[in-house]
């Protein structure tokens, strides 16, 4: 009899990677921890890449999906739809977009998609700005914006994508600079860039890069870059997918940090909303939401049961303010982390804000990135009985911490020990 690995290669695509080099399978969890098949308990600090937001098997949340699955589980948007109505208007009120409308997809992926949709057909332009080191999803519109070499499955495109400087602040060509002149060289290379194209529809960009490793330039830029698209008529679009729904602690959105011209046209957001459920989405402005003028549709978006999760998880963490949660205990444990990083040779840098935390490696001494070393620490650190992720733009050599927002700070001194450890563990 096969095991469920071998089983897993035979019937899977190739690029569907698994982490570990004895994959996992997790059978259950509760709270911050998870178990695999094995009965082994480890300490979750991936959250299912930033996905179980409040904690696994919240009561809360388990209970709203069973007695909606007991009332019903499907209608589709062609009848009334409490649920989802409650967390469209929920959602356009926290958004901070004035006028909004909320279009619910089931994944990150579609809803950046219908944000393209939009952008582009409000603007009768196929041109997009994207930022470099970027990840939007797997789609086909979404990888003609991706900015990150290993996720670009396919270089043909439905659009005409122009990167931008600015998502990765300590490497490239404006890394020497201070703050304000890095601000300022970006702001510069967009003018000039607008100068040798005509009407763009949208500029489209993580706050804090995700999949490109936790990078994220210095507050204030999008709010510089604002004011030169609406020069030019171009809209914002926000992928709040990694950072919405307060993980970044200062703030709910991640374009809080760069609000001094207002809030984006367009905001995405999935994973962490739906707690695991399958929900994605879109707000946007209800002029730029209303172009559309033929009829479209997400046959499983807003579903009654995902609906009926994504409310009981975003009340749970309003409730319990786990926004605070976040600053608080991701403010102590990146200080940890700062301090354990500073001991270890193979850190280059240890940045994020809230519960985002990235650690990049570098072959010591260098400025080389390691991807073999950020394998290795997730290999130990999994030894040690804690799950991490890893990204980056630069060979996946940054390790990424994003537990869920109820991390305690026993939990997170455990796991902050256990990282010391696997650190130490590859020199
Ligand atoms: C910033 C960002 N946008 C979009 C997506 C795509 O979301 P999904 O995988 O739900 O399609 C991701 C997924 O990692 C993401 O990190």
């Amino acid at each position: 009899m096969s095991s469920l690995h071998e089983r897993h290669v035979a019937v899977s695509p190739e690029w569907l990677a698994l982490y570990y080099r004895h994959p996992l399978e997790l059978t259950h969890g509760e709270g911050r921890h998870v178990w695999d098949a094995d009965g082994r308990r480890y300490l979750d600090f991936f959250g299912g890449i930033l996905t179980t937001m409040t904690a696994h098997a919240l009561p809360e949340v388990t209970k709203a999906v069973s007695e909606q699955a007991g009332r019903i589980i499907h209608s589709s948007t062609l009848y009334l739809n409490r649920q989802m109505v409650e967390l469209a208007e929920r959602i356009a009120t926290l958004s901070g977009i004035p006028d909004a409308r909320v279009f619910f997809t089931t994944s990150g992926t579609e809803a950046n998609d219908t944000a393209l949709l939009l952008a582009t057909a409000y603007r009768r332009s196929n041109q997009i700005l994207a930022m470099r080191n970027s990840y939007h999803g797997r789609s086909f519109s979404a990888v003609a914006i991706t900015g990150n070499k290993a996720w670009s499955t396919t270089s043909l495109s439905p659009l005409q994508t122009l990167y931008v400087h600015g998502g990765v602040r300590t490497r490239g060509p404006y890394a020497e600079l201070s703050d304000a002149q890095f601000i300022k060289a970006c702001v510069a290379d967009l003018e000039d860039l607008l100068g040798h194209t005509r009407g763009a529809a949208a500029l489209i960009a993580e706050p804090i890069q995700g999949v490109g490793g936790f990078t994220s330039p210095p507050d204030g830029l999008f709010a510089e870059f604002r004011e030169v698209l609406n020069r030019h008529g171009i809209l914002w679009i926000s992928d709040e997918v990694q950072t919405g729904w307060g993980r970044t602690g200062e703030h709910f959105w991640g374009w809080q940090a760069h609000d001094r011209n207002g809030p984006p046209d367009m905001l995405t957001f999935a994973k962490g909303i739906g707690n695991g459920m399958s929900i994605g989405g879109v707000v946007a402005r209800a002029d730029v939401m209303n172009c559309l003028d033929a009829n479209s549709i997400s046959t499983f978006g807003g579903s009654p049961v995902t609906m009926a999760a994504g409310l009981a998880n975003l009340t749970y963490l309003l409730e319990h303010d786990l926004q605070r949660n976040a600053r608080r205990v991701g403010g102590l444990l990146i200080e940890r982390l700062r301090a354990i990083g500073a001991a270890a040779e193979c850190v280059r840098e240890v940045r994020g804000r809230g519960l985002m935390i990235g650690i990049e490696l570098v072959k010591p001494g260098t400025d080389e990135a390691d991807p073999d070393a950020a394998t290795a620490v997730l290999e130990a650190a999994r030894e040690g009985g804690l799950l991490i992720g890893k990204g980056g733009g630069h060979n996946t050599s940054v390790l990424r911490i994003a537990p869920p927002l109820s991390l305690t700070i026993a939990e997170a001194e455990e796991g902050a020990e256990i990282l010391a450890g696997a650190l130490r563990s590859v020199g």
